[in-house]
């Protein structure tokens, strides 16, 4: 249902490849709550993805860019402005690419010239898009800009590489340009720190369905998913967030708060009452469990469709 929160608002989106991108579903939220917007993602994406059926369906056009190319954001911000006619209002930078994930490197034997492509793309692609942005005096009083991270930027997590190096110098570069933007512009800066998620980058991690039934379980009210995301993206655009700025804010259903926590399944809902505080915590410490044996039907979905939609998919990131 809209509540027509973006109304006359116009913005641009980064990151949309396919139907289960993040980005896929905040162009359509945005839309739906009455916003304009302009799509982009790199040659590559609108070749091998499906962008161009998006951008059928929310009227927008597709503008090519690679996040890496300070040329290509400002021809971006050039013709988003022209197609606007002036200034715009929200920006959403879905972007995140490991070439040491893709192929397999691990941590303690990366190769540096990836290392610098992921951190080029997935960190400091956000400030060049910043820098071009406020050098180009492009977005409104009272804009907001999103970008997407991960837990991994701020706790020591095995298995996400590089990547967690590059969503660290995403959140500080968000804290910093936010503070300039902030004082000069009034323009906000934000990350959402997103649940593990099925789409292409997130089946990349190895492991990551039983991640996600693993976060699901422990996190109080579920996982988010990339539903959630666009809500809470959408939110983020409009102006009831109008002092929310310079922050990273966790959707992912309290997993972050949480220290140690019991595994929720059935057998802990029917204690609930007689045992309160029963901590089934040992079963995560204890040799050989495994998410599989706990997986519940909702999380299995997301994992089935993750692995439907991207059979092929390799390793890759999220
Ligand atoms: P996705 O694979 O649908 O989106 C990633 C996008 O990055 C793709 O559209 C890809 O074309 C684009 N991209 C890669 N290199 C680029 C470049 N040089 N220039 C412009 N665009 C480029 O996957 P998803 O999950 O929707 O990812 C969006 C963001 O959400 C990423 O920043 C990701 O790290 C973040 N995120 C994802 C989570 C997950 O579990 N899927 C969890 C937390 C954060």
């Amino acid at each position: 249902m809209s509540h027509n929160i973006l109304k006359g608002k116009k913005g641009i989106i980064f990151g949309a490849l396919n139907e289960q991108s993040i980005a896929w579903k905040a162009a359509v939220k945005a839309v739906e709550e009455g916003a304009e917007i302009v799509l982009t993602n790199t040659a590559m994406a609108v070749r091998l993805g499906t962008i161009k059926e998006l951008a059928q369906q929310c009227n927008a056009p597709l503008i090519e860019a690679d996040a890496t190319s300070v040329a290509d954001l400002e021809n971006l911000t050039d013709k988003a402005m022209e197609h606007f006619g002036g200034k715009f209002d929200f920006v959403l930078h879905a972007v995140g690419m490991s070439p040491n994930i893709r192929k397999g490197k691990p941590y303690t034997d990366v190769n540096y010239d990836f290392f610098f492509k992921t951190l080029d793309i997935s960190a400091l692609s956000f400030h060049k898009l910043l820098q071009t942005l406020y050098k180009k005096d492009a977005v409104n009083e009272g804009g907001s800009i999103v970008a997407l991270t991960y837990i991994a930027g701020d706790r020591a997590m095995l298995g996400y590489g590089d990547m967690a190096d590059a969503k660290a110098m995403l959140q500080s570069v968000t804290r910093n340009f936010g503070l300039i933007m902030g004082r000069e512009r009034k323009v906000r800066v934000n990350t959402i720190s997103q649940s593990p998620t099925a789409t292409t980058a997130g089946s990349g991690i190895a492991g990551m369905s039983r991640m996600l039934e693993f976060t699901d379980k422990i996190s109080p009210i579920g996982n988010a998913d990339a539903e959630d995301c666009a809500d809470y993206i959408t939110m983020l655009f409009s102006d009831y967030t109008r002092k929310v700025t310079m922050q990273n804010l966790y959707n992912d259903g309290g997993f972050s708060a949480i220290f140690l926590s019991a595994l929720k399944n059935k057998q802990d809902e029917h204690t609930a009452g007689k045992n309160q505080g029963s901590c089934r915590a040992q079963e995560f410490g204890k040799a050989g469990w495994r998410p599989e044996a706990h997986r519940g039907p909702a999380l299995q979905g997301q994992a089935d469709r993750s692995r439907a939609a991207h059979p092929a998919s390799g390793r890759r990131q999220f």
